[in-house]
């Protein structure tokens, strides 16, 4: 699949990426500009040939093809016979989508005005905290996005447990009123073991204070029979559908605690900006196409230049948990194996993502992105305006900071810049020594999303390019970005070692380590 686009990234491996600019035009060559936001990916070695070579991937996997068949309802999660559609919860004003002949519209939305109406009893009540109980995909994306929300807040206090540790409980039921806090149970099974023990834990809590739970719990799952039985009344459960993958949920009743806290009119906006992605995705040509570029620069610096992760770096501390949302977004998606067919896949599956916003990364992890040995392609967001009119300063200083960045890992500094920089500090044998740990190589690749503000919009637009992105690399992988059976085997093994924890249960039948480590924690718990 890939030999073409290592032929290109060989021809290239010594390019210098500044020479590129010889062409005056390459700047706005190598960028894409659409629904307010520029994607500048030239600051890469990628050249017009293996740009071609990447473009011909995209006809090749027959994306559009496959786009067509997840919009319309096809159940392209092969392995698990589901439909792939969480584009649905935001089509707001879109025509009938149909699965198996019927059409979801309807539900959707129907759902989402039973959310709005419980939302703003909620933010008119004297409800004051409200606890969402949910991991993995029913946490990271509610958090993430009221934590980018921020400003506009205007409901009671969200908080968000997600770990089993019951220090996370803990410390966030510390500061609520057990008579003004509602708690949201989400879970798409209603099975995972860390939000179910949280919210037994939640209802025990209310039991001590003497508070009834009537009322006092949401259910946001596909299972409403579980819901049911944790004893949640029907018309405080808020159902989805099988189609709606837990890194793809925060759209419907997973982004009810998002809602709450910017109210609907904000989470709308919040919608919107998806479905103008969404539209954007379909509609536009590759090259012009903000979803298949971030992908086809993706596939650039993992399977042709071999550079297994990339770097996710805001510089917008309101996106302080972007990197982890993308982590399970980009890495339950599309770290697999096997394709489609259940062969090896014979090339790297997804890159590792990892980041932090800057311009905290810059004083921690930076140095090995800028001298380390190893090249990791960074991935700087930022947005031209901030929120704070009257501290805009800082915010000229962060752009100022984010742009710097990715010039500093393109130029670099050369040995005979280095040896200028301390000439009049040292000099023989000891300025060589000293100017060679001040020298940068550059020639280190970086894409720059911008943005305007990050307003609810705003935030709709960046999340759903993202999803169309990761999209668009599992389809040219040729695997199936929808199930995440890799999640599985330790969830056995955890509940069966739970007893051999506890100690209800010999340690027998496990190898030399495991034992070791149980009989620690028995000999000390
Ligand atoms: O363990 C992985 C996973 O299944 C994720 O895919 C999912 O987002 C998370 O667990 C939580 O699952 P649920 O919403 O069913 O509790």
């Amino acid at each position: 699949m890939f030999d073409k686009v290592k032929v290109e990234a060989a021809r290239l491996a010594q390019q210098r990426i500044e020479a590129l600019f010889d062409d005056s035009g390459r700047a706005a060559d190598f960028s894409v500009s659409a629904l307010g936001m520029l994607f500048d990916y030239s600051k890469t070695q990628m050249d017009a040939a293996a740009r071609q070579a990447l473009l011909d991937l995209v006809d090749r996997a027959d994306v559009a093809g496959r786009r067509a068949a997840m919009f319309a309802g096809e159940k392209i999660n092969e392995t698990e016979g589901r439909a792939v559609l969480h584009t649905a919860l935001r089509n707001l004003d879109g025509g009938p989508i149909h699965v198996d002949g019927a059409d979801v519209m309807p539900e959707v939305l129907a759902t989402l005005g039973r959310m709005e109406e419980v939302a703003q009893t909620l933010r008119g009540s004297d409800v004051r905290d409200v606890v969402n109980i949910g991991i993995g995909g029913s946490d990271l994306g509610p958090v993430m996005a009221t934590l980018a929300l921020a400003p506009y807040h205007d409901g009671p206090r969200t908080h968000f447990v997600s770990n089993v540790d019951g220090a996370d409980i803990a410390d966030t039921l510390k500061h609520c009123d057990p008579s003004k806090t509602v708690f949201i149970v989400a879970s798409k099974t209603f099975t995972t073991i860390e939000t179910m023990t949280n919210a037994r834990t939640a209802k025990a809590w209310l039991e001590r204070a003497g508070v009834s739970d009537a009322g006092k719990f949401i259910a946001l799952s596909t299972n409403k029979a579980a819901a049911a039985d944790f004893g949640i009344p029907a018309e405080r459960v808020f159902g989805f559908e099988d189609w709606v993958g837990g890194r793809y949920s925060v759209w419907g009743p997973i982004g009810l605690s998002l809602m709450i806290a910017v109210g609907p009119d904000n989470f709308r906006a919040f919608l919107r900006g998806a479905q103008a992605m969404d539209q954007h995705f379909q509609q536009a040509a590759p090259l012009e196409n903000l979803p298949v570029m971030l992908a086809l620069v993706g596939i650039w610096h993992n399977q042709g230049q071999g550079h297994a992760t990339r770097a996710v770096l805001p510089y917008d501390n309101r996106l302080m948990r972007l990197p982890a949302y993308l982590q399970q977004l980009e890495m339950e998606s599309n770290g697999k194996g096997v394709s489609m067919d259940g062969a090896d896949l014979p090339f790297e599956s997804g890159p590792i993502v990892w980041g932090e916003p800057g311009t905290n990364g810059q004083h921690a992890f930076y140095q090995l992105i800028h001298q380390g040995t190893r090249i990791v392609p960074c991935e700087f967001m930022v947005a031209a305006q901030g929120h704070e009119a009257d501290l805009r300063h800082h915010h000229e200083l962060l752009v100022a900071n984010c742009l710097a960045q990715s010039e500093a890992l393109m130029r670099g500094r050369s040995l005979d810049e280095a040896r200028a920089k301390v000439a009049d500090k040292f000099d023989g044998a000891e300025l060589e020594r000293q100017a060679r740990h001040r020298v940068f190589s550059g020639n280190r690749p970086s894409t720059t999303l911008i943005y305007d503000k990050l307003d609810p919009e705003t935030l709709g637009k960046i999340v759903a390019l993202y999803e169309h992105r990761v999209f668009v690399e599992g389809v040219i992988l040729g695997i199936n970005s929808y199930d995440q059976w890799g999640v599985e085997l330790g969830k056995e093994l955890a509940t069966a070692l739970g007893p051999l924890v506890s100690g209800d249960a010999p340690i027998e039948g496990k190898d030399g380590s495991t034992s070791q480590l149980l009989s620690f924690v028995r000999a000390r718990a």
